[in-house]
């Protein structure tokens, strides 16, 4: 029998008691947590998803809105394009969120609905001036703990990158909202891209959906270079394809995945817990996260 002490600062953590978390490598995770602490806030940097991980999932059982659905719940989108825009969600969330295909196969599903879906939000004449109005009229909130870990990370000096495959302009404002956009933050995303006249014409750069974000962190090899004494990750995601956002880092070190896994909880459970070191099922919270951040800053 090995001796307790082996997954010490794990069984400290109250938070990592909890009947919602799952750690299927206990001693791996132990030995992350200490060399994370060991080596402190100033050889850290965090890579997180938006959409469904600093953003909330649902409030008392009704889902919260994406970045996408923000625009297109709102009354800017008039109700001929709604229906296009939901009937594409209908048909290709759920390949988004099945268990059985892989990444690969998933690709070009990707890419036909955000093709089609950004197409439609521009024949939709939004404006730049409305996008703060729809943010304050959804239901698009932050998790539970993320102010205080923007907070904290700013103050201790942590890099933040932000990695989504929302709308850019559209999480910033969520941010601004309900918490703060701070100097240690970078966001890569999709951008709109509006005319001398305020009107959405496009998009700007290479489309980031959810499963191309090793495509996009090689892209931004440059902030990564920047950081590269930054050795240790902490990566947050709530999707398989999260787990490639921190491709292409020089000289990692460490990584502690952290996933949230929201929806098709029996079907990915298996799978989330064999990516991620930390699994965090239908958790509205950043109690774990910052749990662990307070260790470490
Ligand atoms: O992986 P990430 O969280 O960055 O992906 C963006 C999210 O936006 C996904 O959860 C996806 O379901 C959602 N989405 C949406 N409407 C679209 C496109 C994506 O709600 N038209
Ligand atoms: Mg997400």
């Amino acid at each position: 029998r090995r001796p307790k002490k082996r997954t010490k600062i794990i069984e400290m953590m109250d938070e990592l008691q909890k009947e919602n978390v799952y750690i299927k490598d206990k001693e791996r995770v132990e030995k992350l947590l200490c060399q994370l602490i060991q080596d402190g806030k100033s050889k850290l940097q965090i890579i997180t998803d938006f959409d469904m991980t600093l953003s909330r999932f649902s409030i008392n059982g009704k889902r919260c809105a994406t970045c996408h659905n923000v625009l297109e719940d709102s009354t800017l989108v008039p109700e001929s394009k709604k229906q296009i825009l939901d009937e594409l969600r209908d048909t290709y969330y759920p390949i988004e969120i099945n268990a059985k295909m892989t990444i690969e196969e998933k690709i070009p599903f990707m890419m036909e609905w955000y093709t089609k879906g950004t197409g439609v939000l521009v024949e939709c004449g939004l404006k730049q001036s409305d996008l703060s109005l729809a943010v304050k009229e959804s239901n698009a909130q932050l998790r539970e703990g993320c102010d205080w870990q923007f907070h904290a990370l700013h103050e201790h000096s942590v890099p933040m990158l932000i990695f989504s495959a929302g709308i850019g302009d559209i999480l910033e404002e969520i941010i601004k909202q309900h918490s703060q956009m701070y100097a240690n933050m970078r966001v890569v995303s999709n951008y709109m891209d509006f005319n001398h006249d305020g009107m959405l014409v496009g998009f700007k750069g290479d489309l980031v959906h959810t499963y191309n974000k090793n495509e996009g962190a090689l892209r931004n090899s440059d902030y990564f270079t920047t950081l590269k004494e930054r050795r240790n990750i902490i990566l947050m995601g709530d999707s398989m394809g999260d787990l490639r956002m921190a491709d292409g880092v020089p000289n990692m070190q460490q990584i502690l995945k952290i996933g949230f896994l929201n929806d098709n909880i029996e079907e990915r459970l298996e799978k989330y817990k064999e990516a991620y070191d930390i699994v965090l099922v239908s958790d509205s919270t950043m109690d774990v996260p910052n749990a662990i951040l307070k260790k470490i800053l």
